[in-house]
């Protein structure tokens, strides 16, 4: 992994080309999400926690740096990550500011953790990262007694946390695991309980992994909503993780294999938590031929083989309530439902403004930019699919793995080679998306 900050990187545009048929039998690496989760509640758990299946890209690299500035080093040998735990409020003063790259995961779970220390830590991230709203995580922590020295909410921040955290219930006005699991984190320090409150649910790791490693959660079902409460002064375990393959990833390489004609692709491994597999209903409402194989259970999550085969697709709705279980799966949506027969509706995308770019106005305008008639009205966005995508077309990525990804993925089956402008940014996700694409039979060039 490079030191450079994203600025000084050069840009890598990538080319993909009509492939003829993509097969195989490949793994993903480890879940995005997951891998934050294993780190951070290693650093905060007394003992040792062991992670196999680590995702190893940039943005979490950037969270086991963070652990480790914190006092808790992350570290690996062989296939192995150990993380020394320094126990619930144990963390330490860091030497000098910590960069979080890119990733909003690592940022907001952190702030919940700096919350509940006497610490004073400033956060730093690349000009993606800086544009993206903080003040979601702020206000609820700022409740719980976090202070910000500047008055604003997007980094570069000074936060201060404090060891006499105040407890709190919170609404959650947008559906985001992030705002949740910062909240979380930081109610793990306080004096008591603190209650989250989902409209909507949302990715349920955090939940999951801290009932894992010893902490009290308690999720109810309310007047149709979830409450969830932690009770505070905590004290976790070190455990053993096992990560599993990320469905975010596997995503890719599945709608591959729906669009290239003669395709039989098989993703090993992959998480299927229902909070998670909101893309893999909308592919078999399509009329898909994607299939959950051999499910089964690893380390307190479900787990299963993703096969795809080529497919005829035709236009769906997607209603507003899918949207947290496939948050990041639009912009390759948009990808596959350029294919499909008739238009696809995809209903309540106002969180796709806040992610990595604008990428509802990003997908849009790749798909524009490649011949398909794609509309935005407020949140939702409509994609007028003909069976056929013209390609041709030049995509501006905005510092966004995943629109990267999604028109790379498109250019495999359309007419003309697909152009996107940068390709750097996919080292922040999935390194290994180039190589498992070309190991499938997929073609790209450097343009
Ligand atoms: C994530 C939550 C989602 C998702 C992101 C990872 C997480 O973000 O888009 O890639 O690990 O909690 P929001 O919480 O902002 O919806």
């Amino acid at each position: 992994m490079s030191n450079l900050s994203v600025e000084e990187v050069k840009p890598l545009p990538l080319m993909a080309k009509k492939a003829t048929g993509l097969f195989g039998r490949v793994r993903v690496p480890g879940d995005k999400s997951i891998s934050h989760r294993a780190l951070i509640f290693g650093a905060m758990a007394t003992g040792t926690t062991m992670v196999k299946g680590l995702l190893e890209a940039e943005d979490v690299l950037n969270t086991a740096k963070a652990v480790t500035a914190l006092g808790a080093p992350a570290t690996k040998s062989g296939d192995t990550w150990t993380v020394l735990g320094r126990g619930t409020g144990g963390l330490k003063q860091p030497d000098g500011p910590i960069d979080f790259g890119n990733s909003g995961t690592g940022t907001r779970l952190m702030m919940g953790v700096v919350a509940g220390h006497d610490i004073t830590v400033t956060m730093t991230g690349d000009a993606s990262l800086s544009r993206r709203p903080m003040g979601r995580v702020l206000k609820p922590l700022r409740q719980m007694g976090l202070l910000t020295r500047e008055d604003r909410d997007t980094l570069p921040l000074t936060v201060e946390g404090s060891s006499h955290l105040v407890p709190i219930e919170y609404v959650l006005p947008v559906p985001s695991a992030q705002v949740k699991s910062a909240i979380l984190i930081a109610g793990l320090m306080a004096a008591g309980e603190t209650t989250v409150v989902e409209k909507e649910p949302t990715r349920d790791h955090t939940e999951r992994m801290l009932r894992y490693f010893g902490a009290d959660v308690l999720t109810q079902q309310k007047n149709g909503q979830t409450r969830i409460t932690v009770q505070g002064d905590a004290e976790l375990q070190g455990r053993d993780v096992v990560v599993p393959g990320d469905p975010s990833s596997a995503a890719f390489l599945i709608c591959a294999a729906l669009l290239v004609p003669g395709s039989d692709v098989t993703v090993e491994g992959v998480l299927v938590n229902e909070t998670r597999t909101g893309l893999y209903t909308t592919l078999q409402d399509m009329g898909a031929d994607v299939a959950f194989l051999n499910e089964r259970e690893e380390g307190g999550e479900p787990i299963a083989d993703i096969r795809a085969r080529f497919s005829k697709l035709k236009g769906v709705h997607v209603p507003s309530e899918r949207a947290p279980s496939m948050i990041d799966e639009y912009p390759v949506l948009a990808a596959v439902a350029a294919f499909a027969e008739g238009a696809t509706r995809m209903d309540g995308l106002a969180e796709l403004k806040v992610k990595e770019s604008d990428r509802l106005a990003a997908t849009a305008a790749g798909l524009a930019a490649n011949g398909v008639r794609a509309t935005v009205d407020g949140d939702t966005l409509i994609v007028h699919g003909t069976g056929q995508v013209p390609g041709g077309g030049k995509v501006e990525t905005h510092l966004d793995h995943r629109i990267a990804m999604a028109f790379l993925t498109m250019g495999l089956a359309s007419e003309k080679p697909v152009m996107v402008d940068d390709t750097a940014m996919i080292a922040t996700s999935f390194p290994e998306f180039r190589n498992l694409m070309e190991r499938l039979g997929a073609q790209y060039t450097a343009c």
